[in-house]
C-alpha cells in the first residue's frame, strides 16, 4: 500500500499527501518520501497466512463507555488474531491511529513490558478508524474499521 513516510520517525501519512509538518516528530514536508510498499497488506483477507495472522491488527469497537460516558466510542486494538510477540529482538514498536485517514494518536511500545494491545476512547461517533502497527522485523500493517 502506497503512503508518504517520514524519514525521521517513520510516521506514515495515509491520506494521499505528505503533511506540512510531521504530526509525530515535527519534521518538515521535505522529510517525507513516497513509498509504494510502505504498508503490508494481506493477499487474501479471508485466508490469512501465519505471518499475516500475527501482524494485521484486530479492531473491536464498543459503544458503551464506562469511563467518559455517552458519546465516547471505545476501540480495542490487538496486534494479531494470533497475538504478536513482544520480545527484545522482535516486537511491535508502535501503533498509529487515524480517523478518516487523518492521524490522531501514536502509542509507543517497549518490548517485554506489555502486550501489543491498546484501548482508546474516541470522541467521534462515526468514521473510519485505521490502526497501523510497526513490527521491528516485519514492517507496517494496517486494519481499517467503520466505527
Ligand atoms: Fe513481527
Amino acid at each position: 500500500m502506497e503512503a508518504f513516510v517520514c524519514k525521521v520517525c517513520g510516521f506514515t501519512s495515509i491520506n494521499g499527501q505528505a503533511p506540512d509538518r510531521c504530526p509525530v516528530c515535527g519534521a518538515p514536508k521535505t522529510s517525507f518520501e513516497e513509498k509504494q510498499d510502505a504498508i503490508n497488506a494481506p493477499k487474501d483477507s479471508n485466508n490469512l497466512s501465519d505471518l499475516e495472522k500475527k501482524h494485521v491488527p484486530v479492531v473491536d469497537i464498543k459503544r458503551q463507555c464506562g469511563l467518559v460516558g455517552p458519546g465516547c466510542v471505545d476501540a480495542n486494538i490487538k496486534v494479531g488474531a494470533v497475538l504478536h510477540v513482544m520480545e527484545a529482538k522482535h516486537y511491535i514498536m508502535y501503533i498509529d491511529l487515524y480517523l478518516d485517514k487523518d492521524f490522531i494518536a501514536r502509542y509507543h511500545m517497549v518490548a517485554e513490558k506489555l502486550n501489543p494491545v491498546l484501548g482508546v476512547h474516541l470522541k467521534a461517533a462515526a468514521g473510519k478508524l485505521s490502526a497501523l502497527e510497526n513490527c521491528n522485523l516485519h514492517g507496517r500493517w494496517i486494519a481499517e474499521t467503520e466505527i
